[in-house]
């Protein structure tokens, strides 16, 4: 029998409004550790992303304890010593100028709560090698693209991202993709015994210092327009 066409929102609407709408980038953590069986729900629900052909062509290493400890500390080491290592090609020049507006308003934005002035760069640059220590989250996971074709892949494993940030947030865990993490790829890998796969991106997770002034940043999105054309 085929299901009814729905007319109206079904009842999951409201629950994907406050899922998807109420996940937000945590700049600041409390030290609590996620229970294992938590942990384990949240990776569970993750792994239920969609991918091409059902390939699930993602690889994730997650660490907690010692071995985040050692992680971090091998990441400060690395930015230290400029060891800057990308799987993945990044140039500001992908940008286009409508994308760096967005970008720079929001730059403006965290900066500013951070009290860091447009023009300290040095400021900046001390904010961001901290952050290679997680943002102070006692667990940070790396997502691995395997294979070759690597920009088709890659959508894959941001499909799986996504997924595994809205089941942190249904779980109650708070989290936050840093791009930066991925800059030091060889110095994950090495840590890890990690053998293949380029890494996309760490997302580091845990309960959000609700304190700190830097998580209650906010940030817009373009108006439904400006991105979205419906055709009929
Ligand atoms: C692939 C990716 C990489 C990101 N890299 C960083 C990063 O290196 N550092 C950081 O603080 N936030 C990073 N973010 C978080 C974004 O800044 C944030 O998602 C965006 O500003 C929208 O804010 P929201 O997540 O609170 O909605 C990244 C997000 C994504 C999806």
């Amino acid at each position: 029998m085929s299901r009814p066409t729905p007319t109206a929102p079904t009842e999951l609407s409201g629950c994907a409004e406050k899922l998807i709408r109420g996940r937000h980038a945590t700049r600041a953590f409390r030290p609590d550790a996620v229970p294992a069986d938590t942990m384990r729900a949240i990776f569970s629900l993750a792994g239920t992303a969609p991918s091409n052909s059902n390939a699930q062509p993602w690889q994730v290493e997650v660490v907690s304890g010692a071995a985040r400890e050692r992680l971090a500390n091998a990441l400060e080491a690395a930015h230290a010593e400029q060891r800057v290592s990308a799987d993945l090609p990044y140039s500001e020049d992908m940008y286009a100028q409508v994308h760096r507006a967005r970008r720079a308003a929001f730059g403006a934005e965290l900066y500013g709560a951070l009290g860091i002035g447009p023009d300290d760069h040095a400021a900046r640059a001390a904010y961001d090698a901290e952050s290679l220590r997680f943002y102070g989250a006692p667990h940070a996971a790396f997502l691995f693209v395997h294979g070759d074709g690597v920009a088709r892949l890659t959508a894959d494993v941001g499909a799986y991202m996504q997924t595994l940030l809205l089941a942190m947030t249904a779980y109650g865990v708070d989290s936050c993709p840093q791009g930066l993490l991925s800059f030091y790829a060889d110095t994950v890998r090495g840590e890890l015994g990690v053998t293949g796969g380029k890494l996309l991106v760490g997302i580091s997770f845990g309960y959000a210092d609700e304190t700190a002034p830097v998580n209650r940043v906010t940030t817009e999105r373009a108006a439904l327009e400006a991105t979205t054309i419906f055709h009929d």
